[in-house]
């Protein structure tokens, strides 16, 4: 079926590419809950290639067993109103039970890096996005796919996948789509009440006042300085992690380090859990 929507979208033969004549494709991956956030990467997508493929699956795999699974937001007829308006020619919407076979026995490692930084708080993750991320490529078979930046560490791991298992497919990465006031679009921010909100302005405060600085130990103290505020407002932000980290590897970078560095935050607010991030250059 999704081989058929394939063809009839005039993307080259099964074997995929653009060699195989008939244009070349991309595939947005998404959860859902579609935002402005994910229509810049459709448009981004449609730059990249002839044809745009959406895929919106809610991966179980990378949800801890006390994470927000059940609650995650699913508003597909949204959803499809958005990869229309976007111009995506082809949605692919697996249902639930459809993706992993009953009797399933293998999945894509990430490794050490897999356990770091975000890794530390949300044992399994990584490997539940590797491998849901592998198998989408395998059934759509794309030639460019399109990322957040937002999800700075999932990119990283998707490019160190696609090296390290030559995956036949150009990585393209997008940068983060914000409200006016910082806050970074997620499909998570409809939890936020008022005044939630208002707290979860700290993260990219946070990161702002990071960026102001060149040396690592300033960058974080003043990052800190932004975060310890907002753990005394009401409600509260409850910190997870706090960390500036070489780019590629996502361990945390030496205090004379020079060139990218991405400084990366996580935290709760309520019941809800927000990541961040900014690349900075240390000169
Ligand atoms: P989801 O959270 O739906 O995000 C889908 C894509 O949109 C990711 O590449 C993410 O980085 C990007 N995105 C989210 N918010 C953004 C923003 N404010 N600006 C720019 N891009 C943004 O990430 C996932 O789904 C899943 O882990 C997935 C890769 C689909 C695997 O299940």
């Amino acid at each position: 079926e999704l081989l058929a929507a394939r063809a009839a979208l005039g993307v080259g033969g099964a074997s995929g590419g653009s060699q195989a004549g008939g244009g070349t494709l991309a595939l947005v991956p998404t959860m859902g809950a579609l935002h402005e956030g994910h229509r810049s990467l459709i448009r981004l997508a449609r730059e990249r290639a002839d044809h745009v493929a959406v895929s919106v699956f809610v991966n179980p795999l990378q949800f801890g067993p006390h994470e927000d699974f059940s609650r995650y937001p699913r508003t597909f007829d949204a959803d499809l109103a958005v990869c229309a308006a976007e111009g995506a020619g082809l949605v692919f919407a697996p249902a639930a039970g459809q993706m992993y076979l009953p009797d399933r026995q293998v999945g894509v490692s990430s490794g050490q890096m897999g356990t770091v930084a975000e890794g530390a708080f949300r044992p399994g993750h990584f490997d539940g996005v590797l491998t849901i991320v592998l198998k989408l490529f395998n059934l759509v078979q794309p030639d460019v796919a399109v990322f957040g930046q937002k999800d700075a560490q999932q990119l990283a791991m998707i490019r160190r996948m696609v090296a390290d298992l030559d995956v036949p497919v150009t990585i393209v990465g997008a940068p983060t789509v914000r409200e006016p006031d910082g806050l970074a679009l997620s499909s998570r921010n409809r939890y936020l009440s008022p005044a939630d909100r208002v707290t979860a302005l700290a993260l990219s405060a946070a990161l702002r006042e990071g960026a102001r600085h060149t040396r690592p130990k300033d960058i974080l103290h003043a990052a800190h300085a932004v975060l310890d505020e907002a753990a005394r407002a009401d409600p509260p932000l409850l910190l997870d992690y706090l960390s500036l980290v070489d780019p590629a590897t996502f361990t945390a970078v030496a205090d004379d380090h020079r060139g990218e560095a991405v400084l990366a935050v996580a935290a709760k607010v309520g019941a809800t859990r927000l990541i961040d991030n900014a690349v900075l250059t240390l000169s």
